[in-house]
């Protein structure tokens, strides 16, 4: 019995000096475990006599408790010291500046874009879309665009073996609208254009935007003065208009369009060549045999159409002169339009 309690006396004194979690389970291990010291007077008990077996048990019982009682205290005590330490190592300086987030913005094309689309929807316009990937049908054909016409050349379009191309224009959408469309009705359509160009002012992928309009009795009056409200909307200013003769296959008559120089008012400068005017878009009233093309009677509708270079609008407004400007992704460049 003294012995019993001489090793609870020590293993007292090991439990309160553990410096950790495992020092802990290894004294554990040593006194109470399966060949702890302890364990081991339990086993020597059957050589006893029973009323010896009675007072040893309860010595053993008592020393039993009173360490699993001291080491139950300390492992808290040790699991609380751990969690500290982890709360210092891991604690975060809220006093340390921010990282700000940036917001993201529109590159100048989509902007462009938004401004002319947010113009015609005001309207009544519907935006409508076409594949890139073209037929010659409805990239050509059925826009009047005879069968040994210059734009065809190889030169100018990027031609897939099969017999397909990527869109030179945006108005192969007419085509598909009046397909499926039944007139009157109004609408653009914005999208990406593929020509086999690329210099300084030419870039092989560009942007425009396409506008039909279909009703029983519309004058280039009703096109030209829609074109003017366009302009001065696009560049929130007041500006002149004019139209000069032109030809396109798919219009009858044509027109190319000239704005007032909205950088020097008209009175002449570099960007405008010195002759005050901004060539900035083609029109004309749609050519009979482009409506028929879309199952539309000629005697029945006429209409108007338009198609606008996106990047020459986009340099214009925002004042940038060099086309592939917009193509290199360099974020100093575009992050400059957050707030036009
Ligand atoms: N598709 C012509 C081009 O890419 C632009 C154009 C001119 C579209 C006259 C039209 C139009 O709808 O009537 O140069």
């Amino acid at each position: 019995m003294e012995a019993i309690k001489q090793i609870e006396q020590r293993a007292l004194i090991a439990i309160q000096g553990a410096g950790s979690i495992q020092q802990l389970g290894a004294i554990r291990v040593q006194v109470l475990g399966k060949k702890g010291e302890l364990t081991e007077f339990f086993k020597q008990m059957r050589d006893l006599t029973p009323d010896d077996r009675k007072q040893v048990g309860q010595v053993i019982n008592t020393a039993k408790a009173a360490l699993e009682n001291a080491l139950e205290q300390k492992q808290a005590v040790l699991e609380q010291a751990q969690l500290a330490q982890k709360l210092v190592n891991e604690s975060i300086d809220v006093t340390l500046p921010g990282r700000n987030t940036r917001i993201g913005h529109l590159h100048p094309i989509s902007k462009a874009r938004e401004r002319i689309e947010e113009f015609f929807l005001k309207l009544g316009f519907e935006i409508a879309e076409g594949p890139e990937v073209e037929s010659d049908y409805y990239n050509f054909e059925a826009l009047n665009v005879p069968a040994h016409h210059p734009a065809k050349a190889m030169a100018d379009t990027f031609y897939f073996g099969d017999g397909s191309l990527l869109r030179t224009h945006t108005s192969p959408t007419q085509i598909r609208y009046m397909e499926t469309h039944e007139p009157p009705f109004k609408m653009i359509a914005p999208g990406r254009v593929y020509r086999c160009d690329s210099d300084v002012t030419h870039t092989p992928m560009f942007h425009q935007v396409e506008g039909l309009v279909i009703s029983p009795n519309l004058t280039m009056a009703d096109l030209k003065s829609l074109l003017h409200e366009l302009m001065q909307y696009y560049f929130e200013k007041s500006l002149d208009i004019r139209f000069r003769a032109s030809y396109f296959p798919f219009t009858e008559p044509s027109a190319e369009v000239d704005i007032t120089c909205v950088r020097c008012q008209g009175k002449g400068c570099r960007i405008c060549s010195h002759t005050g005017w901004l060539e900035v878009l083609g029109c004309g009233m749609v050519h009979p045999n482009v409506l028929k093309a879309g199952n539309i009677d000629p005697e029945k509708f006429n209409g108007f159409a338009f198609g606008l270079g996106l990047e020459r609008l986009a340099m214009l407004r925002y004042q940038v002169d060099d086309l592939r400007a917009f193509y290199e992704n360099d974020l100093r460049m575009i992050s400059q339009f957050t707030h036009l």
